[in-house]
């Protein structure tokens, strides 16, 4: 086992609304981390175009390895692991449930737009997981927001104290750097050609700083004293507890604010920590192996039904080859081909420990939520399912492939592709679909047809929001004009509902109703 297998880990998420800059910052970490693990190096190359390129071969030059669903990369005596959240338009239950196999998560916010629905929702998932998020506020370099109303706004929606850790130099606009809260320096920012990998920051201290930016300075420290007397200073415990989210000032695009993003996720993001069992029970990090599969592409390769399961690791080492246990079958499960994934290219990973992320290819048996164990038994919890705001029904085109329909949606429920409801109304011809996003129902139907050759017909229904019901209400809810009871497969009954006016203006008229909102409903 080599250096880099034992490092500390540190493995999060970035959540973000489209366009946030979520990508040029992935980019901007990895090549960072890069750039200072070669002791001092200076990239000349200019241009964020060729990063992609440059990536690449950091990869194979450096260990940088990258998987479509995980980045991982060294920083000083770390190793982090970024979990890609998918998003824009394959925003789906995949999204969500990645934030399973997380430790923290980085709430990118558009300095000019503040909090966006898709970061809200995937928030609510974080809180609802007790996550600790710390919050970026980039674009810094573009006009936008005034810092303070910006940090008030986000407080109002996610109802977390924020507490900067860096506070610019400049407004929107005109960024010239930050003034680091903890030691009272100023961080100076250094605009490079295009862009470059180069680190773009020198460190002044409170002096030479009113010396080279006296107006911005001042301002800044006008703004740091005023957040101090209102106790908005970093709390370890608070931040842990979820109570408050550390936020940082950056632009992505210039490199400007990215080193401090490490620096805090070194410091302060949680380690992998201890994973508790559906028995209650914990597994510690230095336990014999366990994982769980958060996430299942299927059908990248359609010559042979190519299933690949991602799981997360939680204690102990992953060794290539070695035969686990799957804990749902009590079946051996043997793992001779975990790889890592970037697009088309496939590399074998040798070894994984907590917090890491494997790829395990043809993995049939596997499913979203299973664990798989060496040593003693453990089987940690189902992955929660998520509120779904997309609903269509969903019919075989050709009667006589019946039999296949009915196998082909049971098993994508089972796989968590879909959530599948169902009524007495409705009866079993056409089953309701219930999706997070609209790309799952694309899905579903390009895997009946491939996989199952049942060809099926979407319609899309008229509702928006979903709602748990009481069994005992259940007929009571029924009846109310335009609303549908169904029932998931896990038993669930939920109540469906156009629109948040319509159930809004149900709760008031019968208020004694127990309408629960799921996770990130
Ligand atoms: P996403 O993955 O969250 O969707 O966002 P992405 O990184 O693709 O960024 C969306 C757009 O915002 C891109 O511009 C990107 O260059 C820009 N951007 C990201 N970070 C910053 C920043 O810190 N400052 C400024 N000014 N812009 C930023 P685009 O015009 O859509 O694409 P491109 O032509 O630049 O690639």
């Amino acid at each position: 086992m080599d250096d880099l297998d034992l490092r500390p880990r540190r493995t999060f998420a970035v959540i973000s609304h489209p366009d946030a800059g979520k990508s040029t910052l992935t980019e901007a970490l990895a090549l960072h981390a890069a750039v200072i693990s070669e002791a001092g190096a200076v990239h000349g190359k200019g241009g964020r175009k060729g990063t992609v390129s440059d990536w690449m071969e950091m990869e194979k030059a450096r260990g940088i390895s990258i998987t479509s669903a995980a980045l991982q990369f060294a920083y000083g005596d770390h190793v982090v692991n970024l979990v890609d959240t998918p998003g824009h338009a394959d925003f789906s239950e995949d999204t969500y449930r990645v934030l399973s196999a997380v430790d923290s998560a980085v709430m990118l916010v558009d300095a000019a737009k503040g909090l966006e629905p898709q970061t809200l929702k995937l928030f609510q998932v974080c809180a609802h997981r007790g996550i600790p998020v710390i919050t970026v506020i980039n674009k810094w370099d573009r006009p936008g927001l005034d810092p303070l109303e910006l940090l008030d706004s986000i407080e109002k929606q996610i109802g977390l104290r924020p507490t900067p850790l860096t506070w610019p130099v400049g407004i929107a606009g005109d960024f010239r750097g930050v003034l680091n809260r903890r030691t009272g320096g100023f961080i100076r920012y250094t605009r490079t050609a295009g862009g470059s990998t180069r680190v773009p920051e020198e460190h002044l201290d409170a002096e030479a700083a009113a010396a080279a930016e006296p107006d911005r300075w001042a301002e800044a420290q006008e703004g740091h004293e005023l957040l101090s007397a209102d106790g908005a200073d970093h709390d370890q415990d608070k931040f842990l507890a979820g109570q408050t989210t550390p936020v940082l000032f950056a632009s992505a695009l210039s490199n400007f604010g990215v080193a401090q993003l490490l620096e805090v996720l070194l410091e302060l993001a949680p380690a992998p920590g201890p994973t508790t069992a559906v028995d209650g029970g914990q597994r510690q990090p230095e336990d014999d192996f366990s994982a769980f599969v958060f996430k299942v592409q299927s059908g990248m390769d359609t010559s042979h039904r190519d299933r690949l399961a991602y799981a997360r690791v939680c204690s102990g080492t992953f060794e290539r080859g070695m035969v686990v246990t799957h804990a749902t079958t009590g079946r051996p499960f043997t793992t001779k081909y975990a790889q890592a994934v970037f697009g088309r290219e496939r590399t074998s990973v040798e070894r994984a420990r907590p917090g890491d992320i494997v790829g395990l290819v043809n993995a049939s048996a596997l499913r979203v939520g299973d664990t798989i164990h060496a040593g003693a038994p453990v089987r940690y919890p189902p992955i929660a399912t998520f509120a779904p705001e997309y609903f269509a029904t969903v019919s075989v085109t050709d009667t006589g492939r019946w039999k296949q329909f009915r196998k082909g949606i049971e098993q994508l429920d089972q796989e968590g592709v879909i959530q599948v409801l169902r009524s007495e109304l409705r009866g079993d011809q056409a089953p309701v679909l219930a999706a997070v996003g609209p790309m799952q129902f694309e899905v579903v139907t390009a895997r009946m047809e491939a996989e199952y050759r049942a060809p099926v017909r979407l319609e899309s229904l008229d509702y928006s929001i979903a709602r748990r019901v009481e069994p005992e209400q259940r007929d009571e809810v029924a009846a109310l004009r335009g609303v549908e009871v169904m029932q998931r497969t896990d038993g669930v009954l939920l109540a469906l509902f156009s629109d948040r006016w319509r159930l809004e203006a149900i709760e008031r008229l019968n208020p004694h109703l127990r309408l629960e909102a799921l996770v990130a409903g």
